[in-house]
């Protein structure tokens, strides 16, 4: 059993695929955390995102570089979308999640191209969105919550108030992220032809869980 959840940034959808698999018991994978991965590499060789043999040279990254919690900071996400647009680096990454999405038993995996390009065989596929202003405001909270990507500081938040990254900032970067991640050639972010569409604008986590469930609970019944 292969579940397939994509959707832009901060639409939940990483939340609703942790959620689909504890409830069916199968292992997740978070496809963004290898692109995050490259990108923090390439940050730490001091190379260039942006140049596509420089990405390349950050794909045989150490494995215990995801479990780094600099890969949640957003400047790592914006990274992650420069590199992940060059086809040579969606290359190097496709053979492990292939094989995560193979493996026995079935998996949930959430990015932005599992249900058109990494599992299109998938049993069920859902694209996870919601309005960008709404994504932002999840994320700002998230920012906020966490104390900034760095803690107080000239790129963090101070816990007395100033607020130096303002929300129409992280508005700004979710609708740059948006567009960079849709219009690349290289498996853009896209709805598959035969995923349902489930936007959690309007729910809360409890409801959108389980209408996630209700959902792929629905399309794997019907291929029984
Ligand atoms: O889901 P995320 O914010 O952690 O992803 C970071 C970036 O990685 C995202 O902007 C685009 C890229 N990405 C991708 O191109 N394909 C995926 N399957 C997952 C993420």
């Amino acid at each position: 059993m292969i579940v397939a959840v994509d959707g832009p940034a901060a639409s939940g959808k990483g939340t609703l695929a942790r959620a689909i698999a504890r409830h069916y018991g199968v292992p997740h994978l978070d496809t963004g955390l290898l692109y995050r991965a490259v990108a923090l590499c390439v940050a730490r060789m001091e190379l260039d995102p942006a140049v596509e043999a420089d990405a390349v040279a950050a794909c045989g990254f150490d494995e215990a570089v995801l479990a780094d919690p600099a890969l949640r900071e957003d400047a790592t996400g914006r990274t992650a979308s420069i590199v992940s647009a060059h086809p040579l680096v969606r290359a190097a990454l496709f053979q492990r999640q292939r094989r995560f999405a193979g493996q026995p038993g079935g998996a949930v995996l959430d990015g932005r191209d599992i249900g058109t390009v990494i599992a299109p065989e998938a049993d069920a596929k859902l694209f996870v969105s919601a309005t960008p202003r709404i994504r932002a405001q999840r994320r700002h909270a998230e920012l906020k919550g966490r104390g900034g990507p760095t803690g107080p500081g000239p790129t963090g938040f101070d816990p007395n108030g100033f607020d130096p990254i303002s929300f129409d900032r992280v508005l700004a970067d979710i609708r740059a992220r948006d567009q960079r991640d849709s219009a690349r050639a290289a498996a853009p972010l896209a709805m598959a032809a035969d995923a349902v569409l489930l936007d959690t604008s309007f729910l809360s986590i409890e409801a959108a869980v389980r209408k996630a469930l209700d959902l792929v609970e629905a399309r794997l019944s019907a291929r029984r």
